[in-house]
């Protein structure tokens, strides 16, 4: 159980929630939504006590899985399989088996050979009696729901894309709370942040059943409202503005339903709020004129200020930023060439033999499963990697602008105007805070290092970058990932109207509609064909 009192917490000089009371316990399972930046992340660290909170007091009893929005750092070396079965310690046991029956096998001195086997006898008791062999394929079967397939396992984490680490993570956390674990995991508390966000439609099916039978207790923050509604019966709603959180006991769709008639309840609050101070005002300029009353009136306009400087606030809540996409600069017919493009990795193919011609304004949708390669495809276009063979040309006046999924294209540890004006060095600063502005930054938040602005936040940080960038060709890897609903229509809405060519990959069937594609690749074979509306079933799948 997870108990927490006054809870207040803060990101520099913000207040993101003061005086809440929350409690997890076994057969919750709710769903902690908000606006981007309103401070859901930080919620789930504190509450995994990854974080300290600025006030409050949190007690914790029982098992965590926590699940960050970020892939995890830390050790990198250990293959991804170990990594899932370290949740249960199993892969120190197995590491400690294999080394006794190498010793088995190689040592022709006898009492060497009986201690190894005597050895691996005790190892192999430990790991039966942990459930060992059940366990490790429970392993398996998790992993492969995750879409990891087996070679991914046999890699060392630091060869995975982020994407697959966090997959990695998610496994090894369902592993531990599972079922079937030996110590009866399933009293195991899950905290998830945006536990879909990498997965394919087969692999969010799955967890969202695995989830709909936990019954050990749940905090998931997601942008998915199918899984919120299939899977949530509390709601916790973050509203950023108020630096408050209300909880809702219900599911999914009657929170809809009460969310808005509270909102509906605000709204005629503040209608009626705006009414009183505009009375209160006219009242106040009238007396004003009088000497006598000057003292009085006074009071009066200051009674009216601190009715609508609260509202001020609730309305910035509702502030939506404006996406667009840049003009594109002028270019020749064919901005963007791709020939015999082949890429490995070890033994690996990813593809090979993938030609690709990006005319002017053109709209171009990869597709493929996991791992089919969309990102190196994206990445080699981009120049952010040399192809083994083949090569990209660029045409006549070729203006790239590159949307990298795990935001690589940030400095993590420069400000958010640093990494602006390296985007955009030939815009006038003038112009430059415009732009961030519309983008929702402003004031301080200019400072911050980007590496701790939220999901959200980076997401909309490299778009602006984009903008300011004049590209006629944009290459974009998964654009509305992170993005809460308002923001992600901001996106599909930026798609619709951008007049230069896009190359784009998603899993999200809405931005394909919004961009219209001609053309779609197919990968790893590099055909190409006439978009149709069959290949958007597709897309969830890839
Ligand atoms: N060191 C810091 N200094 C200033 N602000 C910070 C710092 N760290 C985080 N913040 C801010 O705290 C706010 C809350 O961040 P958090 O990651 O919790 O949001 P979130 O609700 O999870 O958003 P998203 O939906 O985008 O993931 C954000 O506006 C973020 O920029
Ligand atoms: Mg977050």
């Amino acid at each position: 159980m997870i108990t927490a009192t006054d809870l207040e917490l803060r990101a520099g000089s913000r207040i993101l929630l003061s005086d809440a009371s929350l409690r997890v316990q076994a057969g919750d399972r709710i769903g902690l939504v908000g606006r981007n930046g309103a401070g859901k992340t930080t919620t789930l660290r504190v509450l995994a006590g990854e974080g300290e909170p600025y006030g409050g007091d949190l007690r914790r009893t029982g098992e965590l899985g926590y699940l960050p929005q970020d892939p995890r750092e830390g050790d990198l070396s250990v293959t991804a399989k170990d990594r899932v079965l370290s949740a249960r310690g199993l892969d120190e046991l197995l590491r400690e088996m294999e080394k006794a029956q190498t010793a088995m096998a190689e040592h022709a001195d006898d009492s060497v050979r009986d201690n190894a086997v005597r050895k691996y006898g005790r190892l192999e008791e430990r790991f039966s009696a942990l459930g060992g062999y059940a366990a490790e394929s429970e392993a398996a079967r998790i992993c492969s729901n995750l879409g990891l397939a087996d070679r991914v396992l046999a890699q060392p984490l630091r060869t995975l894309s982020g994407g697959q680490r966090r997959r990695v993570e998610l496994a090894r956390i369902l592993f531990a709370a599972s079922e079937a674990g030996a110590g009866g995991g399933s009293g195991t508390i899950l905290l998830l942040d945006e536990p879909t966000n990498h997965l394919d439609a087969d692999s969010i099916t799955w967890l969202r059943g695995f989830l709909k039978g936990h019954s050990g207790g749940l905090v998931v923050i997601s942008h998915d409202v199918e899984l919120l509604g299939d899977v949530v019966n509390k709601v916790w709603f973050l509203d950023a503005m108020r630096g408050e959180v209300d909880i809702y006991n219900m599911g999914w769709k009657r929170y809809l339903d009460a969310r808005a008639a509270d909102e509906k309840r605000r709204r005629r609050e503040r209608a009626n709020a705006e009414k009183k101070a505009g009375v209160l005002m006219e009242q106040a300029n009238k007396m004003r004129a009088k000497a006598t009353k000057a003292v009085a009136a006074q009071n009066m306009i200051k009674r009216a200020e601190k009715l609508v400087s609260g509202l001020d606030d609730v309305r910035q809540s509702d502030k939506v930023a404006k996406i667009r996409f840049p003009e594109p600069a002028p270019c020749g017919k064919t901005p963007l060439l791709a020939e015999g493009l082949s890429k490995s990795y070890g033994s690996l193919e990813i593809f090979s033999g993938v030609d690709l011609a990006i005319d002017k304004g053109s709209r171009v949708v990869i597709l493929g499963l996991n791992g089919a390669g969309k990102t190196t495809l994206l990445r080699l276009l981009g120049a952010m990697e040399t192809p083994d063979s083949g090569e990209v040309i660029a045409g006549h006046g070729l203006r790239l602008g590159y949307y990298a999924q795990e935001h690589e294209t940030l400095d993590h540890s420069a400000s958010v105007w640093a990494n602006i004006r390296h985007a955009a060095p030939d815009t006038g600063e003038q112009q430059l805070r415009s732009l961030l502005g519309t983008f929702l930054f402003t004031g301080e938040q200019l400072d911050q290092p980007a590496g701790t602005l939220s999901g959200g936040e980076k997401t909309r940080l490299a778009l602006a970058g984009l903008v300011s960038s004049a590209a006629n060709v944009l290459l974009l890897d998964e654009p509305t990932n992170n993005l809460d609903p308002a923001s992600r229509e901001q996106v599909l809405d930026a798609l619709r109207r951008y007049s230069g060519a896009v190359v784009l990959v998603t899993h999200d069937p809405g931005a394909v509609e919004a961009l219209e594609p001609e053309r779609v690749i197919l990968l790893p074979d590099g055909s190409e064909d006439h978009w149709s509306a069959e290949y958007l079933e597709l897309v969830q799948l890839a």
